[in-house]
């Protein structure tokens, strides 16, 4: 659950299980370890995850020796409620110290194998009294940092389109956010190890490198002689070869400087796209939620971003019915929408968060009526903007890295059992650089590849197309 950043850990995890001899099923009832990989961001998330502990709880008793385990940011944040609310969690591990993994597997069977049931392995970043044994096993060298440089993708898995960290946890103490109590102070990665783990991906296969970052472009590496800024990491990624696009998200305003804009422009690989929050068009909102940038600040930055790049994709994240949001501070944010135009918008509810300063300090005061209603009207206008985005791209010619099949064709192979194979010529999706969603029908050999498709209709969501063959198309896109 949750973020790009769980998205990746997952991965990493996965392919370091698979390094100590264990497989995925696609079925927990039979599984010798269940991992569930926790988002704290919303309240909702974290009740998910107590249904989904319940159900693996049901199934644990018929599966004698299987591992239950909690990872992630709410391993971290709760790691007291979930020991008192699902008592068949045999080990917690927060995001900090999944290095530490394996050997806290081995301490729970260590444990039983002594008898011990109900003896819990945790690792946590945050609470060092109840690092117990497990840790201490861990060597020095076998740090976090250590954990994403010894990325080996777990066999089957494609790389084709991945992520790599350049930054772990958040300084920025957003008066909402609750990351930087799961994820920690703000650390970035060494630039050589970041090159060196896209070089290798690049090795396996990988076409797309996206760089992940709470706040990405805050990325600054205090080297022995000179300190190493975001915009100079993304030159030397773009450097490596066998890497077509290159990406990153998630985008701070507060920060952005102007070399990141040029490099966009500059870089061909660096796709012009642009994750940039704003979270309220509201400055009195933004106060509250100590954003430290005006509305002001956050559109001139926009404007710039058009300038240096002409054509740039912008998606932006909005939270409605922050404490104390009133209809004209609302208005606010529907005003900012409309004058920015984004492609597209992650709009949220506000969810109080224990240990926020809005939680400590702010009244959750706006009804869930009056949340649903501003989160309805924002979609609403937002739809109406991404339909104005899509539609005039009717006609035109676009460079789509071919990512798999449609979720229409997946739905449709999973409604007829799982012993039906794909059909030679079926329903595939990918992206373009900025970032838009395109669906053609196409032979599944296009997978991993990078077409020409021309769009032939459009909705708020996805472009529809048809693949244009090699040598019809304007640029033959050099269909790898
Ligand atoms: Fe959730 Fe943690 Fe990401 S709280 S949004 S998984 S950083």
């Amino acid at each position: 659950m949750g973020c790009q950043m769980n998205v990746l850990d997952s991965e990493l995890v996965l392919g370091q299980l698979c390094a100590i001899g264990y497989g995925p099923t696609d079925d927990y009832h039979s599984a010798d370890l269940v991992l569930v990989n926790t988002c704290s961001v919303r309240q909702h998330a974290e009740d998910k995850v107590y249904s989904r502990l319940g159900e693996i709880g049901h199934a644990k008793p018929k599966r004698p020796g299987m591992i239950v385990g909690v990872i992630g940011c709410m391993a971290e944040r709760d790691h007291e409620g979930i020991q008192r609310r699902a008592p068949h969690v045999d080990l917690l591990c927060g995001p900090g110290n999944l290095n530490e993994l394996p050997a806290l597997i081995a301490e729970v069977r260590e444990t039983r194998g002594r008898g011990n049931v109900g003896q819990r392995a945790i690792a946590l970043e945050h609470d060092h009294s109840r690092r117990k044994p497990a840790a201490q096993r861990i060597s020095p060298h076998d740090s976090i940092e250590a954990f994403d440089l010894s990325r080996s993708p777990a066999p089957g898995r494609s790389v084709l389109q991945s992520y790599v960290r350049v930054q772990r946890g958040c300084d920025k103490f957003c008066s909402f956010c609750v990351v930087p109590f799961t994820r920690g102070p703000e650390r970035s990665r060494p630039p050589d190890h970041v090159v060196q783990e896209a070089k290798k991906l690049a090795g396996l296969g990988a076409r797309e490198i996206t760089l992940l970052g709470q706040t990405v472009n805050s990325y600054s590496y205090a080297g022995n002689r000179r300190t190493v800024r975001f915009a100079e990491l993304l030159e030397r990624v773009h450097g490596v070869e066998g890497i077509e696009r290159l990406r990153f998200v998630t985008s701070y305003p507060g920060d952005f400087t102007d070399d990141i804009l040029e490099a966009m422009r500059d870089l061909p690989k660096l796709c012009e796209y642009l994750h940039l929050p704003a979270q309220s068009g509201s400055n009195t909102v933004l106060e509250r939620m100590r954003r430290q940038y005006t509305v002001e600040q956050y559109t001139d930055l926009i404007d710039r971003a058009r300038s240096i790049v002409p054509g740039i994709s912008l998606a932006g994240d909005f939270i409605v019915g922050f404490p104390g949001e009133t209809d004209r501070e609302h208005a606010a944010t529907l005003a900012l929408v409309e004058r920015i135009r984004y492609k597209s918008i992650y709009m949220f509810m506000y969810s109080q968060r224990p240990g926020t300063v809005a939680d400590r300090r702010l009244i959750d005061d706006v009804p869930d009526e009056v949340k649903r209603r501003r989160h309805a009207e924002l979609m609403a206008l937002q739809k109406r903007i991404s339909l104005t985005h899509h539609q005039p791209m009717i006609g035109d010619e676009v460079e789509v890295l071919v990512e798999g099949h449609s979720k229409a064709a997946v739905k449709a192979r999973q409604g007829q059992g799982r012993q039906v194979s794909w059909r030679r010529t079926d329903q595939l999706t990918g992206r373009t650089r900025g970032d838009e969603i395109v669906v053609f029908t196409g032979p599944e050999s296009l997978i991993g590849r990078f077409v020409a498709v021309k769009i032939t209709a459009a909705t708020a969501l996805t472009l529809h197309g048809a693949v244009v063959p090699a040598s019809d198309s304007l640029r033959s896109l050099a269909i790898a």
